[in-house]
This record gives structure tokens, sequence and C-alpha cells, in this order.
């Protein structure tokens, strides 16, 4: 059993958080990452229905094949809406040696059932929470959004083992951080109070 740190407070991992697109080839364990799955499945549920499945994928040439994928379809979605601050993004997307999954060791899919109206919402608290996680436990991640794509492309879902009936929502990677960004700023969050 991997035990939980229980010096770091929720508040700090919370705050501390970031994600994390620089890692280096240390393997995120078997125990680890079923650690990182049973604080996901702690997430609150609507209907308590626990709408999810996990594919965990640790095939880095599968990885690259799905990254090649997904880039110049993003390339032409990003392209077609710019935005400030996209540049960089769209120049890596260009380059042959970037990876979507910035080279994690390991690749988890969150899957929700297509039949339950709230999997999106129920998956997303669980990714949230494995990503909390993670951090406590010294593992970076970072929630790949780019990689929703895969839905596109039936080869890649068959290979990645995700059933017909269930979606991708969080295809999120873990890794030892090899280097951590800044933590970007938040606005100030508008707050109203009534009365
Ligand atoms: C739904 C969603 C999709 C995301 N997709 C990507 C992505 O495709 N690539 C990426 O590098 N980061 C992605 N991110 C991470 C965000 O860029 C990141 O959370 C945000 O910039 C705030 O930084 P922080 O997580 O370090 O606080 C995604 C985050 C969310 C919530």
């Amino acid at each position: 059993m991997m035990t939980e740190p229980e010096t770091i407070g929720i508040f700090s991992v919370i705050r501390e958080r970031r994600s994390v697109r620089n890692y280096t080839d240390r393997e995120v364990t078997d125990e680890a990452l079923g650690a990182i799955i049973a604080a996901g499945v702690q997430a609150p549920t609507a209907l308590g229905l626990q709408p999810w499945q996990f594919v965990i994928v640790k095939d880095r040439d599968l990885m690259r094949r799905a990254s090649d994928y997904c880039k110049p379809l993003l390339v032409e979605k990003i392209g077609a809406e710019p935005r400030p601050g996209i540049d960089e993004f769209l120049a890596a997307l260009k380059s042959p040696e970037f990876s979507i999954f910035y080279n994690a060791p390991v690749l988890v899919l969150v899957l929700g059932a297509r039949d339950t109206v709230s999997s999106v919402l129920d998956c997303t608290l669980c990714a949230e929470n494995m990503m909390l996680a993670a951090w406590a436990l010294g593992i970076g991640s970072c929630w790949i959004g780019a990689a929703t794509l895969i839905e596109q492309n039936p080869d890649l879902l068959a290979a990645l083992k995700v059933p017909g009936d269930h979606q991708i929502v969080a295809p999120l990677v873990f890794g030892y951080p090899a280097s951590l960004p800044p933590k970007p700023a938040r606005r100030e969050p508008r707050i109203t109070r009534v009365p």
C-alpha cells in the first residue's frame, strides 16, 4: 500500500499544483497509478453513478502515433481561431519532434460512459482529484485536451482499447517533473455577495 503523505495539506497541494510539460524518464509505478486512480474515484458523481473507466498507456510508440495523428488536426483547428499566446504552441505542433504528450512516461485516459448525461462533469472532477493526488506524491501531470481528437480515429481508439460506449473525457499525462514552470497567475476572482 502506498502511504499517503500526511504532512502536505490539501490547500498547499491545490495551490502548488501546476501543469508539467517536461518529464524525466523515471517510471510511474503501477502502485502510484493505483493510488492516483483511487483518489480519482473519490470524486462526487451525479446520482452516485461513477460513470468512468481508465486506460493506462505506457506504450511510447502508440503515444507517438496518437500525437502524430492529432498534431496536424490541431494546427488546422488552432490556426483557424488565433488567440494571444498561441503562436509558440502552434510552432511546436509543426515540429516533427514535438509530442503533445510532452514525452511523459504514462498517459491515463479517463473515459466517460456515453449513456450517462453527467459523464463529462463526473470525469472532470475525477481528473482533478487525480492531478492533485499525483502532485501530493511528487508526480507532475498535464491534462492534454488536444488528445481528445483521438476520438476521430477508429484505429487509434481500438489500439488504445477505448470501448465504443465510452468517450475520452480527460487524457492526463503523468511523470516526474524534469523542471517546473512558474505557476501561472490567477485572476482575482469576481465575487458577488447576497445580501
Ligand atoms: C480541459 C483542459 C484541456 C487542456 N489541454 C491542454 C493541452 O492540450 N495541452 C497542454 O499543454 N495543456 C493543456 N491544459 C492545461 C492548461 O493549459 C493549464 O491547466 C492552464 O494553462 C493553467 O495552468 P496550471 O495547470 O499550471 O495551473 C488543459 C487544461 C484543461 C483543464
